[in-house]
């Protein structure tokens, strides 16, 4: 008789061994770099009422009007799975007087955590997913969007990922977006004929963001249409101009991107997202912006505020196929030797490697063996790297190594740039 397994519900991952030491890496930087920038941790509860987020993210977008977790409990209060972090933080803010802690008004937080969407599920697009956020309340000039986005690109770097590259735009302020949105709205309420009925509702409910649409018909629609930089008002104009003068002096390189208008309610000037072109059409790895009147929204003050969210399992799909490899302490490495009898150069070798390196474990594999059978026991130990000597190493006085980066092909280094690319990858 067949069994009836029990599976994960579609969108829902469960994380395996192998990918352990991803997250672990993952969560020791995002540690360390928050406590760089001075943030404090904050752990907020997983369910939180429906309402915050229909006030914060707004009626209008998908992720409230079709993705949220909400239900009623036996309680009868509507209740949700949290779909992002930054209303529970402003809530919890507000709640527990964060904003004003020990006088001051100018606080900085972190979190770490599961959100979930009921989103169409896909590679990099999962229901429960984990985000990494930060939130500044109480900073309004363009120094604290500088920093933020620092901190953005110092993360990335110190998670050695390469290659992703920084979007901003501009919404100005409240009066700038809604002009904006009726530019929009004017233009496309012209071609009305050639929009879906997805496309005609988004266009009622919130028409900037067809302006990120992925569909071709309305990507020509709008060819014409002014950029929103060109709409923005004489202040709104200023304050971007020099947040991107700035990002010019520190030599921070971005993409002025017109299709940058994010998909919460909340935002306004400043806009950004990290994108990793790797990741196929979910490409976007970490984004955010400037909420000045949510923190008003939610009940609270006016408190200019800003913030971005790192997508974790995006991040780690790019360090599991970059490989990003790390020797770490305990790590065991194969040294293979494949050289006549007589020769005592790969003692050598061991013993400088031993003393050099006094965390890690080399294991000499057994050299009376063929090659393909000490490899196949190197590997065994560490898949990603392996050191060989041969006679030819011995002759040329260098030593062979395979490294993940190499697909395992053979590269030649010399000892001292061995121990150099070694101490490169440890720490
Ligand atoms: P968001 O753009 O909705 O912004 O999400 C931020 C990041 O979370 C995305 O760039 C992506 O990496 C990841 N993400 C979103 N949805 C999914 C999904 N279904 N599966 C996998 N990853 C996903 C926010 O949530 C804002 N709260 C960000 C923010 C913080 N703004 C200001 N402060």
């Amino acid at each position: 008789m067949k069994k009836n397994i029990i599976k994960s519900i579609k969108g829902f991952k469960d994380i395996l061994p192998d990918e352990i030491k991803y997250y672990r890496f993952f969560e020791e930087t995002i540690g360390k770099i928050s406590s760089q920038f001075a943030a404090e941790e904050l752990r907020l509860p997983l369910i939180e009422k429906s309402e915050l987020f229909h006030r914060s993210i707004g009626d209008g977008t998908d992720i409230v009007n079709k993705e949220m977790y909400d239900f009623t409990d036996k309680g009868g209060a509507s209740i949700c799975l949290r779909p992002e972090g930054t209303a529970s933080v402003v809530r919890a803010a507000i709640e527990h007087n964060l904003i004003y802690d020990r006088g001051l008004k100018k606080q900085k937080y972190w979190y770490y955590g599961p959100m979930f969407r009921h989103e169409k599920p896909q590679k990099g697009r999962y229901r429960q997913f984990s985000q990494f956020g930060v939130e500044y309340f109480g900073f309004s000039d363009t120094n604290s969007d500088i920093e933020l986005l620092m901190m953005g690109n110092l993360l990335l770097k110190e998670l050695n990922i390469e290659n992703a590259k920084l979007h901003i735009n501009s919404l100005g302020d409240m009066e700038d977006k809604k002009k904006y949105e009726k530019i929009i709205f004017d233009h496309l309420s012209m071609h009305k004929d050639n929009l879906d009925e997805y496309q005609k509702d988004t266009l009622e409910k919130n028409p900037l963001r067809l302006l990120d649409s992925k569909s071709d018909n309305v990507k020509e629609i709008l060819l014409n249409i002014p950029m929103l930089y060109e709409t923005l008002s004489v202040t709104s104009k200023n304050r971007f101009d020099i947040l991107m003068g700035k990002l010019d002096s520190l030599k921070i390189n971005y993409i002025l991107d017109n299709s940058i208008v994010r998909g919460l309610d909340y935002y306004n000037d400043t806009v950004f997202e990290w994108r990793h072109e790797s990741l196929g059409s979910q490409n976007a790895i970490c984004a955010g912006g400037r909420y000045d009147n949510l923190v008003n929204t939610i009940g609270g003050d006016d408190v200019p505020a800003i913030g971005f969210a790192m997508g974790v399992e995006r991040i780690i799909e790019i360090l599991k196929s970059e490989d990003n490899f790390e020797i770490e302490k305990n790590t065991s490495i194969g040294i293979i030797n494949i050289s006549s009898e007589n020769e005592v150069y790969p003692h050598l070798i061991s013993k400088d490697l031993r003393s050099e390196f006094s965390d890690i474990n080399f294991y000499n594999t057994d050299s009376s063996a063929s090659l393909t059978s000490q490899l196949k026991h190197a590997i065994k130990i560490n898949d990603k790297f392996a050191i060989i000597i041969t006679d030819d190493n011995i002759k040329n006085k260098n030593l062979t190594i395979k490294a993940s980066e190499n697909q395992m092909a053979d590269m030649l280094i010399s000892l001292e740039d061995l121990i150099k690319y070694m101490r490169n990858k440890h720490e």
